[in-house]
């Protein structure tokens, strides 16, 4: 795997997709006062929550009177070698796995706006071991094993989970930023939606609310081609086994994958790095 990755600052990113032209720019990256990030590490609900501030932002969205996929309305600052950023109106809409050291040094002005989705690290380690495992682009550790101890490493895109909230959290008073859980997301959606609302400041009728949290729901999702972009990494990418991007979307999956020594380690490496974090995490 390790062959995949790019290193850039000490963080991983994804070798071939990498736009390294956008890295290499960060601290002068030209931000604009409307402009939103949302920032995940990997497999937190990142294509979640660019699908809500899609369906908040554009009326045409919402009402299904254009065929945009969500992929390109959020797109990922480092992943997007198509797009001049520079020319998009706004206001933009960007999703990045940057750790806080990283973003564009603007963001530190608290200019711009930030929503850092974060998940219980067991479910993230066990989705991204499937999505790793999914798609052929990827080499990967086949057993949870052995994608355990690379996880617990760091080897992996986005660097180590312990690192990346830990980052974000302690810096969060430089930044603009909105905490959202996912496992929040999914106990109460609407709540969620309204909570991304007001930080945003858009005010949306009960109706435009109700569009955003029908249309946000992992079923919804699942079934939708614009809402996921399974299409664009079966053409692009290839399946090297069956399998979905949105691939179950509950709490608590890692239950199911994971061997009761395989947690007990997990859980000594946990509180051994995350003493006194101050965040709760549910479902671990
Ligand atoms: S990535 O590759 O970093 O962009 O992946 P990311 O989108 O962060 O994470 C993918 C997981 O998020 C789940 N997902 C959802 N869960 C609940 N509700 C909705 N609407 C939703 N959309 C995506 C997706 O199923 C992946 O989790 P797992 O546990 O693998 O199902």
């Amino acid at each position: 795997l390790e062959r995949d990755l790019l290193t850039f600052e000490g963080f991983y990113f994804h070798r071939k997709a990498c736009d390294t032209g956008v890295l290499e720019n960060l601290d002068d990256f030209e931000l604009r006062d409307d402009d939103v990030f949302v920032v995940t590490y990997p497999k937190s609900g990142t294509i979640w929550c660019r699908q809500i501030l899609s369906l908040i932002y554009f009326e045409e969205h919402r009402k299904r009177t254009e065929n945009v996929e969500t992929n390109l309305r959020v797109p990922f600052l480092e992943y997007s070698k198509h797009i001049d950023f520079g020319k998009r109106p706004s206001p933009r809409l960007f999703v990045t796995h940057l750790p806080y050291n990283l973003v564009p040094r603007g963001l530190k002005n608290k200019k711009a706006k930030i929503i850092y989705v974060y998940r219980n690290p067991k479910d993230v380690m066990c989705s991204y071991f499937h999505f790793l495992n999914t798609y052929s682009t990827f080499k990967a550790e086949d057993t949870m094993e052995a994608f355990m101890k690379q996880f617990l490493e760091g080897k992996v895109v986005g660097s180590l989970w312990f690192d990346h909230i830990r980052g974000w959290y302690e810096h969060r008073n430089d930044f603009n930023i909105q905490f959202m859980m996912y496992e929040e997301m999914k106990k109460d959606l609407r709540s969620s939606v309204l909570k991304l609302c007001k930080f945003l400041g858009e005010d949306l009728n009960e109706e435009s609310v109700d569009a955003v949290v029908r249309q946000a729901t992992f079923e919804n999702m699942k079934d939708d081609p614009l809402a996921n972009f399974e299409n664009i990494l079966k053409t692009n990418v290839g399946l090297k086994r069956e399998g979905h991007f949105l691939r179950k979307g509950t709490i608590g999956d890692w239950k199911n994958h994971m061997t009761v020594e395989q947690n007990e380690k997990f859980d000594k490496s946990f509180q051994k790095q995350m003493k006194d974090f101050p965040l709760q995490f549910i479902g671990m």
